[in-house]
């Protein structure tokens, strides 16, 4: 037991030297282990981020903190970083070599910062960054070498800066070999002078918004590699300086919001007319648009598209473009256009066949009205009137494109859809209608609509779905009703949707979901979205069969934030038949009782989300998830959880993350967290976690274990004092078991103290009880046979005296007199192949005596002394006085002192000694034989079954009365 308390106690030691799992101030993510989040940590420095984070980490976002200064070799911990962001931070001083040791840096995103200058080597050492972005700061000058190192840079940031000289940017730009995007908007370049050219690698360039008079910059060719260049919102008006440049190769061109005249411009330059962006030039009047047209009109090519965003175009009278080479996408946005009269006022339609696309986002449409027959845009196959005022659709607005696919009519104040509005639609597969005035819809308004897949009618005022409204949409698979009015529906409002698999419902003002509601989708519906409605229960017993009992197929089931109150109670079965969900959403339902069986159906439930759910229920009822076996992502935050039991964990094996923020927790139990064997993300935040003796287990676990704890070393005392709950005081735990430690080895360690006393002194009784108990035991094996001693007296000598031995002991007592003893030798009776000490035990077991010649040798031999203390443990320990001291020569007492144990036989006994003249001997033998003699006759047994050795029941002392006759 001992040692099983000791090994635990080490292994709960040895863990505090383990390295611990959990970050400071980051988050590792969990689908991708190199990305570490550490935004809003208030951080000053980048080091408290990077400090404990692991050396192979390749994404590191550090954005929203206060690190307003980078040191040298601030990242270089991490040299495997290959994307590292840190917006946001009012960074105002990078030293140089601040990013050295990032070899592998792909992308550095150090913009919304106080930037304003960067010296030579601050981007020293990345040799791979591709992507680097200082937009957003207050850059005003540019070192000509701070970009020198970036050797692999694809496209680089710095709009919204400072920017005033395009000496300086080109200068410090002219030597990245592989630069292609560059974003110069928002700064301060009133001109492209300089005497560097830009990288011939440079397609992309971007100088909005500065205060440029012209375009003349470093010689003719030094724009001519470019393919897209923004010069909108500058203060071009000098349109000379486009004939000095090369624009040929140019495909996009921006030119708004400048006073230039767009004639002139294409008058006076090599652009390509397709290439440009007509938009925000003033293009407004009729004449105008004719011109343009015209001047497009001199290449046969049809345009790809028509860019006219933003020209104050009011009208478009119907032949302004009949001029123009066939337009696929036109783009009238952010015009003030107020009608687009069926388009065929605008679109000269046997001109403009070609039309694919048709955008007038961002204008005054009040209404799209009713169109006659007439010409038709067969190729029509998108419009968009997103951003507008429309209030009304007319009956067949839609006429003049009957191949339409996509329409966007979202966004506006449509309340009135004509019942006909989308007729004649037959290919459209996707309708917007979101975010409108739109109350009702009537029974055939999509009667044409057997194609759509999608229906937006979110944010609309609709209240009632009537019966078959929907019932001609047998393809439709997404129908979104969210933000709408809806109180009541019946299982006839989706009726026909025979392939709907997304419903989103969410919003409303559902308040009951009958078991049959859905019951014309079940067998294809797979999400379904109830968020934010009025549905709630205020009885324990369900008054009716639960409600998604029959939607097998739904994977996404969203119940959360109904209002005012919440769901209130979850009843018995509440998810039966859904067992094919994945994800349930039931946070923000104040739950007074979720019945214990509710989730037994959902066994490939995988992410549940119960966050912000309780209302003072507390724990959740033992059993609740003992089907959730599949449950990789459980969401309890500020769930009332008080304590983790078996009862509702024990089950989830295969959970990975579990987010118990704002819990009532004291303690985490050990047995749990066993249990989760998958658990890889545990948030533990704002959980009242105490530092009592509860908690030492958690201490250790924290410290060492598979598991990121999120933020563990913040997790401070609930107690109060300013400790922590990874590094709190636990030895008041340990005393205990310090205690038990005690208890275990300091006997231990006695005993070894006294081992050698011990041995000293009890070595030949202990090894002879040892053998008396073998010898007791083998004894029991024969018993009944009561063997009677075989040996009369067992002869214990030393060799020196062997003679004496066998020239008067021998002859003597075996053969001289009457009767004859029957002696044991050891040379001679002791059983071959035997241990010599179980010969030694045995023998004076089976003598009724023990002669001892004692003499000085006999008392420096080993085997002797052992002989002597054998036989006399059977006179002090069995009180059988069976020991019988011969003295071959005098030795005084002093002498004797030495051998402790002799002593104390001499002074218990008598003793008989061997003298030298002959007639003293004869009285020496007639003592002997007496002393032998006694006991021959009156053997017993022994009362406690030790048949087989020899007692004697009288232990009076013999010898001493021989010797009182002797003398
Ligand atoms: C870094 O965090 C900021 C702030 O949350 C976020 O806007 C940005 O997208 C993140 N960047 C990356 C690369 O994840
Ligand atoms: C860079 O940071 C800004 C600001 O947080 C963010 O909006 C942008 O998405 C980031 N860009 C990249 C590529 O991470
Ligand atoms: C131009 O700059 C102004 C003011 O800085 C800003 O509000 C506007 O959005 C910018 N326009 C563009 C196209 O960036
Ligand atoms: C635009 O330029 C013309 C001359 O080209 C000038 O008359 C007019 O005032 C300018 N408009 C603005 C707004 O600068």
């Amino acid at each position: 037991m001992c040692l099983v308390v000791a090994l635990c106690l080490c292994v709960v030691l040895g863990a505090r030297g383990c390295r611990a799992y959990g970050f400071r101030n980051c988050i590792q993510d969990m689908l991708d282990p190199g990305y570490f989040k550490c935004m809003q940590r208030f951080l000053a420095e980048a080091s408290s981020a990077t400090a404990d984070l692991p050396a192979n980490a390749t994404a590191l976002n550090a954005s929203l903190n206060a690190i307003h200064r980078l040191p040298p070799g601030t990242f270089a911990r991490l040299p495997a970083l290959r994307e590292l962001s840190l917006t946001h931070n009012g960074l105002r001083d990078v030293a140089e070599g601040a990013f050295e040791g990032l070899p592998a840096l792909r992308s550095l995103n150090l913009s919304c910062n106080a930037l304003q200058g960067l010296s030579a080597g601050v981007f020293q050492g990345l040799h791979n960054l591709s992507l680097l972005l200082l937009h957003n700061n207050h850059l005003h000058t540019l070192h000509p070498d701070t970009f020198a190192p970036l050797q692999n840079l694809l496209e680089l940031e710095l709009q919204f800066n400072d920017l005033g000289s395009s000496e300086d940017v080109a200068e410090s730009l002219w030597m990245l070999p592989r630069l292609e995007c560059l974003n110069l908007c928002n700064n301060n370049l009133i001109s492209l002078r300089s005497k560097r050219s830009l990288p011939a690698s440079l397609t992309v360039l971007s100088i909005c918004n500065n205060s440029l008079y012209g375009v003349d910059g470093s010689g003719q060719h030094f724009l001519q590699n470019i393919k897209w260049l923004d010069l909108s919102y500058n203060k071009i008006s000098n349109v000379s300086s486009f004939a000095k440049v090369v624009l040929r190769n140019l495909t996009s061109l921006q030119l708004a919001g400048n006073n230039v005249s767009v004639f002139q411009v294409l008058n006076v330059s090599d652009i390509q007319t397709h290439s440009f962006d007509y938009s925000g030039l003033h293009l407004n009047r009729y004449s105008q648009l004719v011109d343009l047209c015209h001047l497009l009109g001199k290449s046969m090519r049809p345009m790809y598209s028509l860019r006219l965003q933003s020209n104050h175009i009011r009208n478009v009278s119907r032949n302004a473009f009949s001029a123009c080479p066939p337009i696929l996408l036109l783009d009238l946005s952010r015009n003030r256009l107020k009608s687009v009269s069926c388009v065929r006022e605008m679109l000269n339609a046997s001109a403009q066949s070609q039309l694919k696309t048709l955008v007038v986002e961002h204008n005054l449409l009040n209404r799209l009205r009713s169109c006659s027959q007439g010409d038709i845009l067969k190729e029509l196959r998108f419009i968009s009137f997103r951003f507008n005022r429309i209030l009304s659709v007319g009956g067949w607005a839609f006429r003049y494109a009957p191949n339409l696919d996509r329409l966007h009519l979202n966004i506006n104040n449509v309340a009135y859809l004509d019942r006909r509005a989308l007729w004649g639609l037959r290919a459209l597969t996707e309708l917007r209608l979101d975010n409108n005035l739109l109350t009702d819809i009537y029974k055939d308004t999509f009667r044409d609509l057997g194609n759509l897949q999608t229906l937006n009618m979110r944010n609309n005022h609709v209240s009632v779905l009537f019966p078959g409204v929907l019932a001609n949409l047998g393809k439709l698979r997404i129908l979104d009703l969210g933000g709408n009015n809806i109180r009541q529906l019946t299982n006839a409002s989706f009726e026909g949707l025979r392939n709907l698999s997304n419903l989103y419902l969410d919003s409303n003002h559902i308040e009951r979901i009958s078991h049959d509601l859905f019951s014309p989708v079940q067998d294809t519906l797979q999400v379904l979205d109830l968020k934010g409605n009025k549905i709630y229960y205020i009885s324990m017993k369900p008054d009716g069969p639960p409600p998604f009992v029959n939607l097998h197929k739904v994977y996404d089931l969203k119940l959360q934030a109904q209002q005012p109150y919440g769901l209130k109670i979850i009843q018995p079965r509440f998810f039966q038949g859904l067992t094919s969900l994945r994800d349930l959403y039931l946070s923000e339902n104040k739950l007074l009782y979720v019945a214990p069986n509710a989730f037994d159906d959902l066994r490939r439930l995988r992410y549940l989300m119960m966050a912000d759910s309780s209302n003072g229920m507390g724990d959740l009822p033992p059993g609740i998830f003992k089907n959730l076996h599949e449950l990789v992502w459980l969401d309890l935050e500020n769930a009332g959880i008080r304590t983790l039991t078996l009862d509702v964990f024990g089950n989830l094996t295969k959970l990975r993350n579990l987010v118990l923020v704002k819990n009532e927790l004291r303690t985490v139990n050990s047995s749990v967290m066993e249990r989760l064997a998958r658990l890889r993300y545990l948030d533990l935040r704002k959980c009242p976690l105490t530092c009592t003796c509860d908690n030492v287990w958690l201490q250790g676990w924290l410290n060492n274990s598979q598991v990121q704890v999120v933020y563990m070393y913040n997790y401070s005392c609930h107690s109060g004092e300013r400790s922590f709950v990874y590094s709190f005081d636990t030895h008041v735990c340990y005393e205990d078991v310090g205690l038990y430690l005690f208890a275990c080895t300091f006997p231990a360690l006695l005993f070894q103290m006294l081992l050698p006393i011990l041995y000293h002194r009890t070595y030949w009784q202990l090894k002879y009880r040892f053998y008396v108990v073998r010898a007791w035991l083998s004894d029991r094996w024969r018993r009944g046979k009561a063997e009677t001693c075989r040996f009369d007296a067992f002869v214990s000598y030393n060799s020196c005296d062997e003679r004496w031995v066998l020239e008067q002991l021998v002859p003597n007592l075996e053969a001289g007199g009457n009767p004859a003893f029957r002696l044991c030798l050891h040379h001679r009776d002791f059983q071959p192949g035997k241990y010599i000490i179980d010969n030694i035990v045995e023998s004076i077991h089976n003598s009724r005596h023990t002669i001892c010649v004692i003499s000085r040798s006999y008392l420096r031999s080993e085997w002797c002394s052992m002989e002597i203390q054998l036989a006399s443990y059977r006179l002090f320990d069995e009180l059988k006085d069976v020991l019988v001291p011969v003295f071959l020569e005098e030795i005084p007492e002093r002498e004797l002192s030495a051998y402790y144990r002799m002593r104390k036989v001499m002074l218990k006994k008598t003793y008989v000694t061997w003298p030298p003249e002959t007639q003293a001997q004869k009285l020496f033998w007639a003592k002997l034989r007496m002393a032998l003699a006694a006991g021959t006759t009156d053997e017993v047994e022994g009362e406690e079954g030790m048949a087989t050795y020899c007692m004697e029941k009288d232990s009076k002392p013999i010898l001493e009365s021989v010797n009182n006759m002797a003398s």
